[in-house]
């Protein structure tokens, strides 16, 4: 019997995310005094690995981490979501860390010690990227490696996503191996050629055509763009067709991870074979109720949640 190849392949970060609420974000120079630090699961590559399993992707998730204290909280949220993490890589640098500030007022503060995430090369990519239906990558990685793992997908047909988060200025060779680009308002703007011009109060209508500008030919890069606009959803672009998805109206908790919810669960229903206008209903769905739960890997819905939301 050979087992059942992986639906979805995230190969991205993982880090230990160290939050402390205090009164306001310090400025420069300055201190404040805050409660208690709170230690949970994070980055970008785990967080996206996590929402796809919970929409019902057989996920598996190549990474690095280090052999530290934080490797354990790191770790803990992707074990529980049953995450394949057969490729992950012990590295000689700690496990990524993210330090967080989050004042009174909901604004927070993200520094991030990359650690053992900059040290995942192209040595460690699996050999065969046929066995994936779908790869889902971010930009938390060096760009070497992020650019390597899309062109070999790519070459063994395998359909590519791309977070294109953190923002950092497009590059041409990552985009060309991209089959499906999703970036908020932000991001869009960062990757777009710099004559191009997004207005400050951009509206659907605007934001469409920036991310059709976008698109390219069959093989050559994107040919659908999806642009997220928090709580007015989000738009999104192929040859043929703009789809504008409005955001489900619910009671806002915290958004962390309503992004990372987003692109996992997109992920999870195209691999499932949904056609692109219902993934993008219940990645939106998805999205939506974890900013109605504390937290990100912690607030991401089972599938079934999800979909009762939408019926
Ligand atoms: P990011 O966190 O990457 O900036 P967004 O803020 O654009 O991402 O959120 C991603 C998606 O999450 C949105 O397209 C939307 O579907 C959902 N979402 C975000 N904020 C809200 C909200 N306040 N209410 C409902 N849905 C939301
Ligand atoms: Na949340």
């Amino acid at each position: 019997m050979t087992a059942s190849p992986p639906q979805v392949l995230v190969i991205g970060s993982v880090n230990a995310d160290l939050t402390v609420q205090a009164p306001r974000i310090p400025r420069p120079g300055e201190t404040v005094l805050g409660d208690h630090a709170q230690v949970s699961p994070g980055g970008k590559g785990a967080n996206q690995a996590v929402a796809a399993a919970q929409a019902g992707a057989h996920v598996t998730l190549i990474a690095a981490v280090g052999d530290d204290p934080f490797r354990a909280p790191a770790l803990e949220g992707l074990q529980a979501a049953g995450v394949h993490l057969n490729g992950l890589t012990t590295a000689p640098a700690p496990t990524g860390l993210a330090l967080i500030t989050v004042a009174g007022d909901g604004e927070n503060a993200i520094t991030v010690a990359s650690g053992a995430n900059l040290h995942l090369a192209a040595t460690h990519l699996p050999a065969d990227f046929g066995a994936a239906h779908t790869l889902l990558l971010q930009q938390e990685l060096t760009p070497e490696v992020t650019r390597e793992a899309a062109r070999r997908a790519h070459a063994a047909g395998v359909r590519v996503l791309l977070n294109a988060a953190p923002a950092r200025g497009a590059d041409p060779q990552l985009l060309a191996h991209t089959h499906h680009l999703i970036v908020n308002e932000h991001e869009l703007a960062a990757v777009l050629p710099a004559t191009a011009h997004l207005p400050r109060q951009a509206g659907s209508g605007d934001i469409a055509a920036a991310a059709r500008s976008l698109l390219a030919p069959a093989g050559q890069g994107p040919d659908t763009v999806t642009v997220t606009l928090g709580a007015h959803g989000s738009v999104t672009v192929t040859a043929a067709h703009t789809h504008i998805q409005p955001a489900l109206n619910v009671t806002v908790v915290d958004t962390t991870g309503a992004g990372d919810t987003y692109c996992g669960t997109l992920a999870a229903r195209l691999a499932h074979g949904e056609n692109l206008e219902r993934a993008l209903a219940v990645a939106g769905a998805a999205a939506a109720l974890a900013c109605t739960r504390p937290g990100a890997q912690a607030a991401m819905p089972p599938l079934a949640d999800t979909l009762a939301l939408l019926d």
